[in-house]
């Protein structure tokens, strides 16, 4: 699915450089090498198209980015947070940790991303936080969510674990809402080697926030005047993620290259509905995740093993129907997704042949039922 390898083998000297030069200096936790990556990453954001200064605080996960983007909004007990089903457990997860209720919404069935319209049904004078996500690498549509947000003051939150580097009407991801919060697990498309996470944000009082609340709640040294949590994005993390930010430009074409090319191969192949790219969006393609008939999907994941072609379902199960979560709402295009979709092998090092290969593989799968 994806091929750290390869991604390893392209930088390895670079690597090797930026971990020594942590430990010559011996900065493990805050310090240097955490603030220069900060700001690498500020001005990358900011580089995509924002016409406001950006703020970016390094974490320690993109689950903690969550919980403190909610922490510096204010979110807690009796409040309501809004959000998609269909996405990873963390998006609703760091509601549920500040003893927020998650509210779960419907999805669009085109993009995979959270419905504005379903949005406005589910807003109440309890909801204190939407947070959309910005899922396999396409923003959703912060127009119209912000539409419904805006004029009842609820703040939105951006998940963007998926998509660093994508923007929506030519504004990145990250100063779509009040804050973004970016996870640098490995094989995310800005991937550290161990954990990692940050927030961005336009808003310089947020930033200080955020700052504080990651740090135990820390106005200075010892001297705490919220209460907080030990999350920080470590050095040598940070060291590397200073290195992958100077591929990522070129990594993020190479998937989207990838992605036309399945698109090319799909074109022809019945029963395989390729992801749908909002025209407002730039879609950085963390994942390549098309729709096939819910009663093949199992036994085409199967027979694509057996080819030699990987697959994953991102996600098998809607988060409102775990036990934790389970809510009774009815959330039919976010279960019909979960029978549907299929994601294909993704990353910048893919090959035209690879390319080639998978689809060949879901093609002569598929044959036999389309004859
Ligand atoms: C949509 C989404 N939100 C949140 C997270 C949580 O990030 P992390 O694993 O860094 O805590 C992830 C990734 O794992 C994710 O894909």
């Amino acid at each position: 699915m994806v091929d750290l390898r390869a991604q390893i083998e392209a930088t390895r000297p670079e690597i090797d450089a930026a971990i020594a030069a942590v430990l010559d200096r011996g900065a493990f936790v805050r310090g240097p090498f955490v603030a220069d990556f900060e700001a690498e990453l500020a001005a990358y954001v900011a580089g995509l198209g924002s016409d406001a200064e950006v703020f970016a605080l390094g974490v320690g996960n993109g689950t903690d980015a969550l919980q403190i983007a909610l922490m510096a909004l204010d979110v807690g007990p009796g409040d309501e947070v809004i959000c998609p089903s269909f996405t990873f457990v963390a998006t609703a997860e760091a509601a549920a940790l500040l003893g927020a209720t998650p509210v779960f919404v419907d999805i669009d069935p085109e993009t995979f991303n959270l419905d504005p319209e379903a949005l406005r049904r589910a807003l109440s004078t309890r909801t204190k936080a939407v947070v959309p996500v910005h899922l396999f690498g396409q923003c959703a549509d912060t127009t119209a969510i912000r539409a419904v947000c805006d004029p009842v003051g609820v703040p939105v939150v951006e998940d963007m674990a998926q998509a660093v580097g994508a923007t929506w009407k030519g504004r990145p991801a990250g100063t779509l809402g009040a804050l973004g919060c970016l996870s640098f697990y490995p094989s995310k498309n800005l991937g550290a080697f161990g954990d990692g996470g940050a927030i961005v944000t336009t808003d310089a009082t947020l930033a200080e926030r955020v700052r504080q609340i990651a740090n135990h709640g820390a106005a200075r040294k010892y001297h705490h005047t919220a209460v907080g949590v030990n999350s920080r994005l470590d050095a040598i993390q940070a060291s590397i993620l200073s290195v992958h930010l100077r591929h990522l430009p070129a990594w993020t074409e190479a998937r989207r290259a990838a992605a036309a090319m399945y698109d090319d191969a799909f074109s022809g192949i019945e029963g395989v509905v390729r992801p749908v790219r909002a025209p407002q969006a730039h879609h950085v393609f963390h994942q390549y995740t098309v729709r096939v008939p819910a009663e093949l999907r199992d036994g085409l994941a199967a027979d694509l093993r057996a080819r030699g072609v990987p697959t994953m379902i991102y996600y098998p199960e809607p988060i409102h129907r775990m036990p934790p979560y389970a809510s009774g709402t009815d959330l039919p295009e976010t279960d019909r997704a979960c029978r549907e979709v299929l994601s294909l092998p993704m990353h910048p090092h893919l090959t035209a042949g690879q390319v080639a290969f998978v689809a060949d593989a879901v093609r002569q799968s598929l044959a036999p039922v389309a004859a």
